[in-house]
């Protein structure tokens, strides 16, 4: 590749941060996108910026602006206008573009997974008596299980929220996750869950919660991803420090 890449890195997920750390110690130019969800996002050894870009032209200006040459969507399996605004902007912009995904996670045989399209479904097969419910699907979706009041729910948010959640009973959790199987079983105990809500996000940052469920021999509501655009996806940092023109060295590959 001739000219030096200029990469936009749109992220908050554990993927994104070690893709970051890749590109740094390849002094690789590179600016790391967070929609600004969180009061204290994570630190970056590249460049920050926060905030929407104002929807696909927003996304198309920015790239042209700041001479982006490649667009690397690690953001979540569920950022799902993100991810289709950075087809269409790239597109637009005559910018490289690639997705950093991770698989979904599969059910193993001790696994008792029951699987639904997308939240409102979730909350339709929440109908029925009072339950013990790990609802871990982050604050934005929280309140639509206001329709289901007569279960008692555990949540954990990254941030302490401005207001409560609009459930009549929940108990909060505020943590930040990579979070582990010892205390995740550990919380599912405490507060005896008996059913964990999750999306099927994959990749190793939040799948502690599946391990300690199948130990403990609990019940999982799966939330299955969105379906995107036909885009490039590429699996590792190695892979994106091949395909940004970079001999991938070994040994500098952290937490893919
Ligand atoms: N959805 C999840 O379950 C989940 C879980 C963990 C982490 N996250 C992270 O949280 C962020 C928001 O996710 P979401 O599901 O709210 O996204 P979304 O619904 O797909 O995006 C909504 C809007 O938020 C802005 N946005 C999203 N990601 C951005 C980024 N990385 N940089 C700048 N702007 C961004 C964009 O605004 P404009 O249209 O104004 O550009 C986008 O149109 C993402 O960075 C994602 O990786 C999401």
């Amino acid at each position: 590749m001739s000219a030096k890449p200029h990469v936009l890195l749109l992220g908050g997920t554990t993927e994104a941060n070690a893709l970051a750390q890749a590109l740094a110690e390849h002094d690789i130019d590179a600016t790391y996108s967070y929609a600004g969800r969180t009061g204290s996002p994570r630190p970056q050894p590249i460049a920050v910026r926060v905030g929407g870009f104002g929807g696909v032209e927003g996304l198309a200006a920015y790239l042209r602006r700041n001479r982006i040459t490649h667009l690397v969507d690690a953001t979540h399996p569920f950022a799902a206008t993100m991810s289709a605004n950075a087809v269409t902007a790239a597109a637009l912009a005559g910018v490289a573009h690639a997705a950093f995904t991770r698989p979904a996670w599969q059910p193993e045989v001790a696994d008792r997974w029951t699987r639904v399209a997308d939240i409102a479904a979730a909350v339709d097969a929440l109908a029925g008596p009072s339950r013990r419910v790990m609802l871990a699907l982050g604050r934005m979706h929280v309140d639509a299980f206001a329709d289901r009041p007569q279960h008692h729910y555990l949540l954990r948010f990254v941030d302490a929220p401005d207001s409560p959640p609009n459930l009549p009973q929940f108990s909060l959790v505020v943590d930040r996750g990579p979070f582990g199987v010892d205390a995740d079983r550990e919380l599912l105990r405490h507060h005896a869950i008996d059913l964990v809500v999750c999306k099927n996000a994959g990749g190793t940052g939040a799948s502690a919660k599946l391990i300690a469920a199948r130990q403990l021999g609990l019940p999982v509501l799966m939330i299955d991803r969105p379906v995107l655009p036909h885009r490039l996806e590429l699996h590792g940092s190695q892979d994106v420090l091949r395909w940004l023109g970079h001999e991938a060295s070994s040994g500098t590959e952290r937490g893919v």
